[in-house]
């Protein structure tokens, strides 16, 4: 075998599978723990530390579309699952995923959350009573941080139902002592701001864009050690590096998909390394073209 030093050992193991095997992997969800977020995690786990107090801190996790932020709470959720109570029934859940309601709706809200922990409940009950129960539950498995992703919906409804809804989650945390983790985009930030006792409890933390710096160079060679290719293609080099940044424009969900379908080429080509050429030749276009041709067909 050639040199297999550009690839964590995990991923040369990979090199064994078939090309369609590998191609699959290519695929799937991939974890690379850079700076910015495993900051952010690290805050996470100490909200699960925290001592439960009447003032829970709460965190907002901000970014753009495709940058990262549910990648980042599944990776947290994903170390704290949910296991059965050995002292009673049902579970034990310290940490629990929800998206949040399409609109802001609180009787939608509750009955997530007891879907997420299997709850039964009538679909027709009055919110109050489901209160009742959402909170009962949430305290029997345990619940330390309540993490709520596309906090944005909520500004699918008018004002005061936001506000409403903004309130329920202060309640929550409250009542149950428990931190909530919500991740949205800056028009969520914005809208939890104008509400002085939202603001004051969530600590923003922001995905940023990328820029073309020694952050985003890392980030190529921590790829390029998780794409199971036979050959380096050195992707932080100074010309692939520049070129993957402007197809990218400095979004990580975008850099992932350049890196994908230009592995799948790789492989398909028997080339087993990323070149400019296949970069040309996996017709991407970049975010920004995407939205000027979504604009101009919309005229
Ligand atoms: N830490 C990471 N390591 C590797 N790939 C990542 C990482 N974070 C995100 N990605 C890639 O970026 C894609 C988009 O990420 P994610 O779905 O987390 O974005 P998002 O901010 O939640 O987007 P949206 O606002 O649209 O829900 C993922 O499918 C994954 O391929
Ligand atoms: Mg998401």
């Amino acid at each position: 075998m050639s040199d297999i030093s550009h690839l964590k050992p995990e991923t040369a193991q990979l090199l064994l599978l078939s090309d369609g095997e590998r191609i699959e992997k290519i695929r799937s969800d991939r974890w690379i723990g850079y700076p910015v977020a495993q900051r952010i995690l690290r805050k996470l786990e100490d909200l699960l530390v925290y001592p439960r107090k009447s003032r829970m801190p709460s965190m907002l996790i901000v970014g753009e579309s495709n940058n990262g932020k549910t990648s980042l709470v599944t990776r947290f959720c994903n170390k704290h699952p949910a296991e059965d109570n050995p002292e009673g029934e049902g579970i034990i859940a310290p940490v629990l995923y929800i998206q949040s309601p399409p609109v802001p709706d609180e009787a939608r809200l509750y009955n997530t959350l007891l879907d997420s922990v299997f709850a039964t409940y009538k679909a027709n009950d009055r919110v109050d009573r489901k209160q009742f129960q959402v909170v009962k539950i949430l305290r029997y498995v345990g619940l330390k941080v309540l993490v709520i992703d596309e906090i944005h919906s909520i500004l699918a409804g008018p004002i005061n139902k936001q506000r409403a809804f903004l309130n329920v989650l202060k309640y929550l945390s409250n009542e149950l002592q428990i931190s909530i983790v919500a991740a949205g985009t800056k028009d969520a930030f914005r809208a939890m701001q104008t509400e002085p006792q939202i603001a004051n409890r969530f600590e923003p933390a922001e995905l940023p864009r990328w820029t073309l710096d020694e952050n985003f160079l890392r980030l190529l060679v921590s790829f390029e050690h998780m794409l199971p290719l036979q050959l380096p293609s050195k992707l932080h080099s100074k010309s692939l590096s520049a070129r993957l940044f402007t197809m990218c424009e400095g979004n990580i969900g975008e850099l992932s998909r350049v890196l994908s379908d230009a592995s799948v080429e790789a492989i398909v080509s028997k080339q087993e390394y990323i070149t400019p050429k296949i970069l040309d030749s996996i017709g991407w276009v970049t975010p920004s073209q995407r939205k000027r041709r979504l604009d101009t067909g919309a005229r």
